[in-house]
């Protein structure tokens, strides 16, 4: 990387939706160095108007006012950090009104990890209007982002042959905030969560084949689908005390979820995606059967919300050096933690 960086004063950042996961994200640039908050937009009627720090619950003023709308911010800034929503119709505008204000983006919008399989449209509209304004925007997180694609791809590097790929991700939905227990339908019945599913009203984890076809380009492998199967509830067989609710035995503990990359119609990537009150196991499990096979266990599983925080802070040096355009968390540089000053892991962006 180059270092001959201009970045003599502080990495600018602007925080582009306020909830559980931008408040996360700001907390924590709040401790690192070489880096300062300089915007931030959410539209929540609590929210706008009031001092960031308060926002996000402080203890103290940050100085910068939550804006109402992108068009409200007034600032110059590196990068902007985007935590509104999961899909790409919805995050697409949003996305469009940053690059027009010069900003990079990191995005935590599951689709945008890998859009390409979503709307082809959109994601080369963003990569063309990236390249215009010379910024980089990526779409990552914990999951998708990295525990079931970006780690998965670092661990093929050693291998010389690869026969399948299972990856299983076992959460425990009690030790997880409400909002991610109502999301996959903690405390339903059965018929309650069959109702939402069908209104789309829970969807579960979203991004398992942005995942799939991550891993499956990355390695240089044309699948011939991705099917992913319909989302399960997980019932309880006794009582469960979520933190959040009582599940009673034969109501829905959680989910389980499974999307399958078909090479010559044959399995060869499976993603298992499990949340329930109550697991007893927490884990995520790479199994790679190739030469070498690949056994990788992670127990307890990393947690989703700090694991997400983290990776976006970490990435921003990344970003901002990568050349212009849309990327993928296969086309950035190496990840690793940032405990020292950001400005210093910041390189020239190639043009
Ligand atoms: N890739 C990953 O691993 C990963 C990990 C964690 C989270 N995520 C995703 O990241 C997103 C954010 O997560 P979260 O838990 O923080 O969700 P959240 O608590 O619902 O927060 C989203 C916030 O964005 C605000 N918002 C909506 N539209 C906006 C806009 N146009 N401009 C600015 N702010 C806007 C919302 O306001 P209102 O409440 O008024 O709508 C809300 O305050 C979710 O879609 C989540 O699934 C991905």
């Amino acid at each position: 990387m180059n270092r001959n960086n201009s970045f003599t004063s502080e990495v600018r950042v602007v925080l582009v939706g306020i909830g559980y996961i931008g408040s996360e994200i700001a907390k924590l640039l709040l401790r690192k160095k070489g880096v300062k908050i300089v915007g931030a937009v959410d539209p929540s009627p609590e929210k706008f108007g009031k001092d960031l720090g308060d926002v996000i619950g402080a203890g103290e003023k940050i100085g910068v006012l939550v804006q109402k709308d992108i068009n409200d911010l007034n600032v110059n800034a590196d990068i902007a950090i985007h935590a509104t929503t999961s899909f790409l119709n919805e995050a697409y505008p949003q996305i469009v009104e940053l690059i027009k204000h010069s900003f990079n983006v990191i995005s935590t919008c599951e689709e945008l990890s890998y859009p390409y399989i979503v709307n082809e449209n959109i994601a080369k509209a963003i990569d063309e209007l990236a390249k215009k304004y010379k910024v980089t925007v990526l779409g990552s997180g914990i999951n998708p982002g990295f525990l079931m694609d970006t780690l998965v791809i670092t661990l093929t590097g050693v291998c010389q042959e690869i026969r399948r790929i299972v990856v299983e991700r076992i959460v425990d939905a009690s030790k997880r905030r409400p909002s991610f227990q109502r999301k996959i339908g903690v405390g339903l019945s059965v018929k309650e969560f069959n109702e939402k599913v069908s209104k789309g009203e829970i969807v579960g984890h979203v991004g398992l084949k942005q995942s799939i076809a991550m891993v499956a380009d990355s390695i240089g492998i044309k699948l011939s689908r991705i099917v992913e199967e319909p989302i399960k509830p997980v019932i309880a067989e006794e009582k469960i005390e979520s933190g959040f609710t009582i599940v009673k035995p034969g109501f829905v503990a959680g989910v389980t979820q499974k999307a399958h990359g078909l090479l010559n119609e044959q399995q060869f990537i499976t993603l298992i995606f499990k949340a329930y009150a109550g697991a007893a196991w927490e884990c995520d499990l790479i199994y790679i059967d190739g030469v070498p096979t690949i056994n990788e266990r992670i127990t307890p599983c990393i947690h989703g919300d700090i694991g997400t925080a983290a990776i976006i802070v970490n990435l921003i040096p990344r970003v901002i050096s990568a050349s212009p355009g849309l990327k993928t968390m296969k086309d950035i540089q190496a990840l690793s933690a940032v405990l020292g000053d950001m400005r210093l892991l910041i390189g020239r962006k190639p043009s």
